[in-house]
């Protein structure tokens, strides 16, 4: 099992979902001699989940089952621990696309926090690219690093635990793309830039605040960056639903004159008050809101 690869089986050491359903998984690592409990019982990984396929639906003790699912960066970013306030894929995958990732990219990070973004970079730069991430807080660094081992990603992967707004990146003129996502962004862009390749690249910088974008903004200008624009992400979801509807009382209708054309014999249609119910998609009174504003600028070629 890797994130950054598929396979078939479920093997000894894997980490894997138990998917009970959308409000209800987590991950588990598979051992031999294991036992993981569900509220419909246990899941022996001995006998129950190693060697079966993944995707597979797995009758637990009591009687009732789960889907073991293999790990992709979305589901990863729906279960992890957290350490840290984290990105989600509505964030993520508009990063991706505007920092325009892909097989092959180098990419500098910082903060890594729990390596929610940090896997789906590694996933989309693979299997050539590679993943610079940079976190101060010396626990989380090794924890991401010990995860990243564990997923089979460490490879495509390099943790450097230092500041970087005053040590930066440990790299220089090798990135496509930089991401920032610390308090001060503004001192870290210089070592953005640096270490961005020498013409282009592209930059982005998440932040909750937006006095932490205008300071930003200022500071990605100071350095050059051109092409600098802010969004936000919302997601909107809809949810199908039956509704009622009051119908519309519009009085009796005018009598439709009898004669000799062709709509001689057509029925005069009798209003029926009262209410109708059809199915219409509806969006959830509560919904994610803000969740920070995305500040995209480009490298000028000099
Ligand atoms: C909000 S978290 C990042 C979450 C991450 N994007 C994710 O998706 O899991 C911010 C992280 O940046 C780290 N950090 C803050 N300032 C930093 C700095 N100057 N240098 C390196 N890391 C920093 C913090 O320790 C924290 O772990």
């Amino acid at each position: 099992m890797s994130f950054a690869e598929y396979r078939e089986l479920i093997q000894d050491g894997d980490t894997a979902i138990v998917f009970l359903g959308h409000e209800s998984m987590f991950p588990v690592t598979i051992q031999q001699g294991g036992q993981t409990q569900t509220k419909y019982g246990v899941l022996r990984h001995s006998t129950d989940l190693i060697g079966k396929k993944y995707g597979s639906k797995v009758t637990c003790s009591k009687g009732g089952w789960v889907y073991i699912l293999y790990p992709t960066p979305e589901l990863w970013t729906m279960n992890l621990p957290h350490r840290t306030q984290i990105l989600y894929s509505t964030d993520i995958s508009m990063i991706t696309m505007m920092l325009e990732l892909k097989p092959g990219s180098v990419v500098c990070e910082s903060g890594t926090g729990s390596g929610s973004l940090s896997h789906a970079i590694i996933r989309t730069v693979a299997p050539t690219g590679h993943l610079y991430t940079v976190e101060f807080h010396q626990q989380r660094a090794e924890k991401a690093m010990e995860e990243f081992r564990q997923h089979k990603v460490d490879h495509l992967v390099t943790v450097k635990n230092q500041d970087v707004c005053k040590n930066g990146f440990g790299v220089s003129h090798v990135a496509d793309a930089v991401f920032l996502d610390i308090p001060s962004p503004w001192e870290a862009i210089g070592h953005a830039k640096d270490a961005l390749k020498i013409e282009g690249g592209r930059i982005c910088s998440f932040s909750p605040c937006i006095e932490q974008v205008q300071r930003t903004c200022l500071a990605l200008e100071e350095h050059g960056f051109t092409e600098t624009s802010t969004l936000e992400v919302l997601l909107r979801v809809y949810d199908v639903r039956t509704i009622s509807l009051q119908l519309p009382d519009f009085g009796k209708p005018a009598e439709v004159e009898k004669g000799d054309g062709p709509d001689k014999s057509r029925p005069v249609p009798t209003p029926q008050p009262g209410t109708a119910q059809f199915k219409s998609g509806v969006s959830p009174r509560d919904m994610v809101g803000h969740t920070g504003y995305l500040t995209f600028a480009t490298k000028s070629l000099s």
